[in-house]
């Protein structure tokens, strides 16, 4: 049995074949309609969520499948003092495969070693991101048609953004990637991403606090919510949460087929007036979420697609 707990559950080789099916599905849909046929998906969120939860449902509808869940923990036993691993224990009884959104960074980890089926981390606090970053290359790979030699702005929350550094991680085993690290000082990528899998990998990167200054260098520009949630106090968010907004002058001497990605929800950080530029490319990224997610749910119950 496989879980995908962190990006690098899946080798390389595996997430081409992954993004290889997704694109077979947005090409032939009627030949996954019934490949999931009374199966069931468990979607067990204890954090709120909009596209990560109903992507995964409405994948799983796509392939002739069904759902059940809880879209919050105060909705659950949780609320009455269940452990993550009682309740999962609970669910691998009504389901096939469980999608599991959690604060607390390890939570999917320590409920995959209890599970009697396969747990998909749909986030986990501050910490990992798979399913994002799966979503993050198909487009990638559909829009800029490759997933090497790339440079990659990463700008916004860098600390707390565990989408950023399922990315970072998941990039840095393709060739020819650099990173644009753009984060105000106190919300710099975490050592140890920097530690484990720049460093090591020996991936070349620079960090500023600039957005403007490498702009003309990306082919992507990913960019991030202050993550409010994981703030100590109020009075970071605050002074923090407007430090990037992305708008038309500050795009005046990015690439012509530059992409710009954002996992959603956006706040303040993308200003509308971009969304109407050729090159954003967030709402194409919330549509191919659902199809590699298809893909996942596929190859995680063993259905030959
Ligand atoms: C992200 C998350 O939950 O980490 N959202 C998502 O799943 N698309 C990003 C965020 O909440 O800022």
């Amino acid at each position: 049995m496989r879980h995908l707990i962190d990006i690098k559950d899946l080798s390389v080789n595996e997430i081409d074949e992954l993004i290889k099916v997704a694109k077979d599905i947005i090409a032939n849909p009627v030949k996954y309609q019934d490949k999931c046929n009374h199966k069931k998906l468990a979607t067990l969120f204890f954090e709120p969520s909009t596209r990560t939860r109903l992507s995964f449902e409405s994948a799983m509808m796509e392939l002739g499948g069904n759902v059940i869940g809880f879209s919050s923990a105060s909705s659950s036993s949780t609320a009455k003092g269940e452990s993550v691993s009682d309740t999962i224990r609970t669910v691998g009884c009504y389901s096939d495969i469980i999608a599991m959104r959690h604060p607390k960074e390890g939570a999917p980890l320590v409920a995959s070693i209890k599970s009697t089926v396969p747990i998909i981390n749909a986030g986990d606090g501050g910490h990992n991101h798979p399913t994002q970053t799966l979503t993050d290359l198909l487009t990638i790979s559909c829009e800029k048609g490759r997933l090497d030699n790339l440079t990659i702005g990463l700008c916004g929350d860098l600390k707390f953004g565990r989408t950023v550094h399922s990315l970072i991680t998941a990039m840095s085993r393709y060739k020819g990637i650099k990173f644009v690290l753009i984060s105000p000082e106190e919300l710099k990528v975490p050592e140890y991403v920097k530690d484990e899998i720049l460093d090591k990998n020996n991936i070349p990167y620079i960090e500023t606090n600039n957005i403007e200054t490498y702009m003309a260098d990306l082919d992507i520009l990913y960019m991030t919510r202050v993550q409010r949630e994981r703030f100590f106090n109020e009075e970071d968010y605050l002074r923090l949460k407007d430090y990037y907004i992305l708008n038309k002058s500050k795009l005046e001497n990015a690439k012509k087929d530059l992409c710009i990605m954002h996992p959603l929800p956006r706040v303040n950080e993308i200003s509308v007036e971009v969304d109407d530029d050729p090159r954003a490319c967030y709402f194409k990224q919330v549509r191919y979420g659902k199809f590699i997610r298809m893909a996942l749910i596929l190859k995680l119950l063993g259905i030959d697609e």
